[in-house]
């Protein structure tokens, strides 16, 4: 497998200097930014609004991966795709009318995604696969940061992955909560092309961060 794209959560950042932490990231080689969306409803945190989106938009010209943790979602899509957003991200259990979130973001002009919960079983993706452009598994329950990695979701990336593959797809699979240059390694060798990292990528500081970055890619 080759090596996977990071993305990391600004979620860990020190929102007091965000602009700044997301120009860190960059410059350490982050491939993608990972904004973590929610709304004290759907999941039991509040975060960040798009208003922050876009205050944090040109301090780096990665693509700004957008993760809803709302519900309803579909009322807010457009303020996250001019907010900046490049890849828009819903959870299919936050709402009865999933494919129609993912119309509504490809009709916006960015990439769709399907965040999965840790309970949910791949195949409710089996109808609207063909029109999404990443797949995320979660690999804690959303909400937080910094917690541990639930192991039983390897087998969940190894599912999508045959399911993609089998239908001649693009899909990407990205992976998300609990992700260390251990687990990390683990959800390349089970079909993960990308992964999202808080805690392992901000920890000891912007010193650290090409280093943590690095690790995670198993470099
Ligand atoms: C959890 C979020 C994650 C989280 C990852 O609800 O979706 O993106 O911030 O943080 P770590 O890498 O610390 O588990
Ligand atoms: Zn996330």
């Amino acid at each position: 497998a080759s090596a996977p794209l990071i993305s990391p959560s600004i979620l860990s950042a020190d929102f007091a200097r965000l602009g700044e932490e997301v120009r860190a990231i960059d410059a350490a080689g982050a491939d993608w930014i990972h904004v973590d969306v929610m709304d004290g409803h759907y999941v039991p945190n509040l975060t960040i609004g798009p208003g922050v989106i876009s205050a944090i938009r040109s301090w780096s010209d990665k693509p700004f991966d957008v993760h809803l943790m709302i519900s309803p979602v579909d009322a807010f899509l457009a303020a996250y795709a001019e907010a900046g957003a490049d890849m828009i991200t819903a959870h299919p259990e936050a709402g009865p009318h999933f494919h129609r979130t993912v119309q509504a973001i490809r009709a916006l002009g960015k990439k769709a995604g399907a965040a999965l919960n840790p309970s949910t079983p791949e195949t409710v993706l089996d109808y609207v696969l063909d029109e999404l452009d990443l797949v995320l598994v979660m690999s804690v329950n959303p909400g937080f940061g910094g917690q541990s990695f639930i192991d039983s979701q390897l087998r969940k990336i190894g599912a999508l992955r045959q399911m993609i593959d089998a239908r001649g797809l693009s899909t990407l699979i990205e992976v998300d909560g609990g992700v260390n240059p251990v687990t990390a390694r683990a959800c390349v060798d089970a079909g993960a092309h990308a992964l999202v990292a808080g805690s392992a990528v901000f920890k000891g500081g912007p010193e650290q961060y090409r280093a943590n970055i690095a690790a995670l890619r198993g470099q």
